[in-house]
């Protein structure tokens, strides 16, 4: 029995991609699985292929008042709330000049805000049940910014500085506070991202497969770290990126930008 089983696991944005491989993986733990996201059909498709006991709700992390209502009626029937991971967000891939301002506004409504709102909503039960764990999904985008990404890339800045400031001050109700950063991943997220699929095309050499973010995620759930970037290599470019900006500039920033 690994120290997940019997957690009750509330995820975001479970019914495609990292959110449904880790769905997977926490059921093999024996962990209780609480799927939400926009569509019940595609989140029960997604149960489907797992056993053990689990849930499935529809919630828009853009609706504060379903948000609530949704998290409060979890908490009754499952008693508590061990971890929420924040984990629904998209992007558009699109130049500065091209996107219309309503875009910028709404990518920040799920990815930065849906974080808010699911966290404002989790954590009086946590606070009650005497602790819990909190991940938030965010990005490399979130470390470093590349062309087509100015929209995307600034609501996962947001996400890392909501979450360094959300660790200090959770710390002491013995809520640990997680941020996960991964490269390109192969999800339903290009879909949206990249229509044309000229950015797939151009990182398929190193895209992680999703189940290796969910396994890195449950990990994180098993052994609490405070940020994770994978891949490892990109952790460490991004490193000497922020040591050396003008000259990785130079040298890595045709690569960078090649959207
Ligand atoms: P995905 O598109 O398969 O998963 C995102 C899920 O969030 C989808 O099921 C979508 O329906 C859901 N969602 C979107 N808006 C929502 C809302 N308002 N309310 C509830 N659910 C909503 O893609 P993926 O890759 O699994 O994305 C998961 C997270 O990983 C996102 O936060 C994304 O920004 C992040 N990420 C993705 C990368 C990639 O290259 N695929 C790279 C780095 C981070």
């Amino acid at each position: 029995m690994t120290v997940l089983h019997g957690k009750i696991v509330l995820i975001t944005g479970a019914a495609t991609g990292i959110g449904a491989e880790t769905v997977k993986l926490l059921a093999a733990e024996g962990a209780v699985p609480i799927l939400t996201g926009r569509r019940l059909d595609k989140l029960q498709e997604a149960a489907s292929r797992i056993s053990g006991r689990h849930g499935c709700y529809r919630m828009d992390v853009t609706d504060t008042d379903e948000v609530t209502r949704v998290v409060q009626q979890i908490a009754a029937e499952y008693g508590r709330i061990d971890i929420l991971l924040n984990n629904a967000g998209y992007g558009v891939f699109e130049l500065f000049a091209d996107a219309p301002i309503e875009r910028f506004q709404a990518m920040m409504d799920t990815n930065y805000m849906g974080i808010i709102r699911c966290t404002k909503a989790v954590l009086p039960y946590m606070q009650k049940q005497g602790g819990g764990h909190i991940i938030n999904v965010a990005s490399m985008a979130g470390k470093l910014s590349t062309s087509k990404s100015s929209g995307y890339a600034a609501t996962k800045h947001a996400v890392l500085g909501l979450t360094n400031a959300m660790r200090s001050e959770f710390a002491a109700m013995n809520i640990y506070v997680t941020a996960i950063n991964p490269g390109p991943i192969d999800t339903p997220f290009l879909h949206t991202a990249d229509p044309g699929g000229q950015y797939a095309n151009r990182v398929r050499g190193y895209m992680l497969k999703p189940a290796r973010v969910a396994e890195t995620i449950v990990n994180v759930m098993k052994r609490r770290k405070p940020e994770v970037d994978l891949p490892r290599s990109a952790s460490i470019g991004i490193r000497i990126y922020g040591l050396f900006p003008r000259l990785a500039d130079r040298i890595a920033g045709r690569w960078l930008n090649r959207k």
